[in-house]
């Protein structure tokens, strides 16, 4: 984004992070079955969501409706927005809320 070049890159980092996405979210909610995590559903919740952005802004970049018009696109601007959420709220509060539990179970 600061080199102007958010566009270029978006697409590939939108594929890669859908794709680690759902691997990592998938071996999470494993553990979360497997462990009998009682915060299970809404952590699923939020996993659903942050896909659901994600595969949101891949379409949208897919069908070109966001077009480089030599102002950086809001579509890195919402998708930066989208990764600090993700970052800040989930990586930050709800994953570490079973760190104690899969301790527990000896993860
Ligand atoms: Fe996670
Ligand atoms: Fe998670």
């Amino acid at each position: 984004m600061k080199d102007a070049r958010g566009l270029e890159v978006i697409g590939e980092l939108l594929k890669q992070l859908a794709d680690y996405a759902d691997y990592h979210f998938l071996t999470e909610e494993k553990y979360f079955d497997q462990f009998e995590y009682t915060e299970s559903e809404h952590h699923k919740d939020e996993h659903n969501y942050l896909l659901e952005q994600v595969k949101d802004f891949m379409m949208m970049h897919e069908k070109g409706k966001i077009k480089r018009d030599g102002s950086e696109s809001p579509i890195t601007v919402e998708v930066w927005n989208l990764l600090k959420e993700w970052l800040i709220n989930h990586i930050q509060v709800s994953d570490k809320k079973y760190v104690t539990l899969f301790k527990e179970k000896g993860f």
